[in-house]
């Protein structure tokens, strides 16, 4: 689409003869016009909904070359910026990915992206396995902001801001030497932004809650251009909107997160018979109501083919301790010994065997109350259905446990009051030919966990945004008022609609039902 406008011109006289400062707007709309003009060659129209033009656009405000700020297929970088990992599904060859590398060319760049009316996404770590939630296809631009990586400890220790295109890695390599602590992801490869404005569960959950219930402030880009901060004193309407309306209100450009002095910990991981799997189910069950009281305590669950595997970990070092006696009659074998060391050796342990290169990955979510004889039944009911799964493909079941003291009236997640699981699984392969049928059984899936955990009472309405997969209807699942007020943030700090009406895809205010 392409709108005739008499611009350039006609604006460089109105402005000559009103003076500038008569004319509205912040003066970096002026960079935008001067861009635009560069880029079309003075003529009397702009291409509207025209990405390649936006990329031109872009090229000439923040500049390519030597410092990459924007990257286009024919470029030798694109591809490598493209791929980035976790699921191949998800690289879809944008336009261009602009890299800005500070929060004025996030700003400039939204700005350009808005007045071309160009349909555009957001990445940071790429961990979200929803095709076209962080990327978008030829039609739009990819914003990476994989260069807003920086790492500042305040002077008094008591807050850690980070960039969106942080892992969680190099966070804790931070701060852990210094006898700290951020609540932040299990897996260091995780990207910090996604995670914290999906809520976040921690190893530090049980002990501090949802690692967003530990955000000081965030500085967000909004889609007119402005910087603003929003914490408990600024902004305070979009403080609470940003603990459960993610993406629907700008780009957020750093995290100042509250830092909790930890040394040592202890760990350790064992792996159970497939036999006993239904047993191990009912312990971990049972771990909810005794041992995940102790908030130094916490248990991480994955279920593959070859029969669980769990970590167990306390946040101090200890010769042995009650919190796991739920699981202390089961055999098992030792994966991890028991260790007193680091959270930084941890991780390093943790960081094996999760995908890389080209593998295709999906999973969905849903949530229930503590019932040991759900938990066996739901497993029963994933392994039934994966049965259906084409040849190569994997699935794991990812029971996730959390504690009642992670709802709290402070977000928008409208979550119960009581102990619960946040159940994940997904699927990993490698044929794209099989996207389609993997979509689909994962469907199934979902609407069958559902049907059996309303059946049995259990069922809870929450999704885990994290976790929940590209149809899923997470922001209803919030509760009517929590949506309400996500709107009402929305139409305050984005008037424009831009995260509405240009941002591809995700869980958006648009999609309601
Ligand atoms: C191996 C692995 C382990 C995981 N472990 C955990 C875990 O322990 N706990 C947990 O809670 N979750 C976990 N997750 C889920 C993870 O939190 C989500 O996938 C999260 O979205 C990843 O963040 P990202 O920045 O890498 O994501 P991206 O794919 O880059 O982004 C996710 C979404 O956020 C949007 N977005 C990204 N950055 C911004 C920004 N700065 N401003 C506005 N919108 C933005 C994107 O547009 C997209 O919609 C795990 C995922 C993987 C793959
Ligand atoms: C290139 O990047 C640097 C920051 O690394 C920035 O200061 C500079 O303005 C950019 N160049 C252009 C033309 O925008
Ligand atoms: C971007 O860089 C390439 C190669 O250096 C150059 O040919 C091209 O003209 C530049 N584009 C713009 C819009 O400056
Ligand atoms: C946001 O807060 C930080 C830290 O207090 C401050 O340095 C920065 O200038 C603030 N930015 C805006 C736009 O108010
Ligand atoms: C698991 O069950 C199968 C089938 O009942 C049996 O053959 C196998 O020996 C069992 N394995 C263990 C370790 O108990
Ligand atoms: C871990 O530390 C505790 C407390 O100092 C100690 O009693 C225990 O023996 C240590 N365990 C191991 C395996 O080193
Ligand atoms: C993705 O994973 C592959 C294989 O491990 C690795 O070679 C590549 O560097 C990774 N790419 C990125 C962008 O992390």
């Amino acid at each position: 689409m392409s709108l005739s406008l008499t611009r350039c011109c006609f604006l460089a006289i109105f402005a000559s003869l009103c003076g500038v400062h008569a004319f509205p707007g912040p003066s970096q709309y002026s960079d935008v016009d001067w861009a635009i003009s560069q880029a079309d060659g003075h003529s009397n129209s702009i291409p509207f909904n025209n990405a390649q033009f936006t990329c031109k656009v872009l090229e000439i405000a923040l500049g390519n070359g030597s410092n990459n700020s924007v990257v286009e297929p024919s470029d030798s970088s694109y591809d490598s910026l493209e791929d980035i990992n976790y699921s191949a599904t998800c690289r879809l060859p944008a336009a261009c990915i602009i890299s800005p590398t500070s929060t004025a060319q996030v700003s400039l760049a939204i700005k350009i992206i808005t007045k071309l009316r160009t349909k555009f996404a957001v990445r940071s770590g790429g961990h979200k396995d929803t095709p076209g939630f962080a990327g978008v296809d030829g039609t739009g631009v990819l914003i990476s902001l994989s260069e807003l990586n920086s790492i500042a400890l305040a002077k008094d220790r008591s807050t850690l801001t980070v960039g969106p295109g942080c892992r969680w890695q190099a966070v804790y390599d931070t701060v852990v030497p210094q006898g700290l602590i951020v609540v932040g992801g299990r897996v260091g490869i995780v990207g910090v932004a996604g995670f914290l404005l999906g809520s976040g569960v921690s190893y530090y959950t049980n002990h501090y809650g949802l690692a967003f219930d530990n955000i000081k402030r965030f500085e967000v880009v909004l889609g007119d251009g402005r910087v603003v901060n929003a914490s408990a004193s600024q902004n305070p309407d979009l403080f609470k909107g940003l603990h459960g309306g993610a993406t629907n209100f700008g780009i957020v450009t750093s995290f100042e997160l509250n830092t909790y002095p930890f040394g040592d910990i202890y760990y350790e991981a064992r792996v159970y018979d497939t036999n006993h799997t239904a047993a191990f189910l009912e312990a971990f069950a049972e771990y909810q109501f005794t041992g995940q009281l102790d908030p130094l305590s916490s248990v991480t669950v994955q279920v593959p083919s070859t029969g669980p595997v769990v970590l167990l970990q306390y946040a101090k070092p200890v010769a042995s301790t009650s919190s796991f006696d739920a699981f202390k009659n089961l055999p098992y074998t030792t994966y991890i010994p028991p260790t007193n060391g680091t959270l930084l050796e941890l991780l390093s342990f943790a960081a094996a065997g999760f995908p890389t290169g080209d593998i295709r990955t999906y999973g969905e979510t849903f949530s229930h109350k503590v019932d040991a004889a759900f938990m066996v039944q739901a497993y029963g009911i994933f392994k039934a259905e994966i049965a259906n799964l084409p040849a190569g493909a994997q699935a794991i079941w990812v029971p996730t446990a959390l504690p009642a003291k992670a709802a709290n009236d402070n977000n928008l997640l409208g979550l119960s009051k009581i102990p619960q699981q946040w159940h994940e699984w997904f699927i990993t392969w490698t044929d794209a030919s099989q996207d389609a049928q993997i979509y689909a059984i994962s469907k199934t899936i979902t609407a069958k966990l559902v049907a059996a955990a309303k059946a049995k009472n259990v069922l809870l309405p929450y999704l885990f945004m994290n976790t929940a997969g590209t149809s899923q209807h997470v922001l209803e699942s919030f509760g009517a008022s929590n949506v309400q007020v996500i709107k009402n943030v929305a139409a305050k700090h984005d008037p424009g609609q831009v995260f509405q009406k240009y941002q591809n895809d995700g869980y958006l205010l648009r999609k309601l039902q």
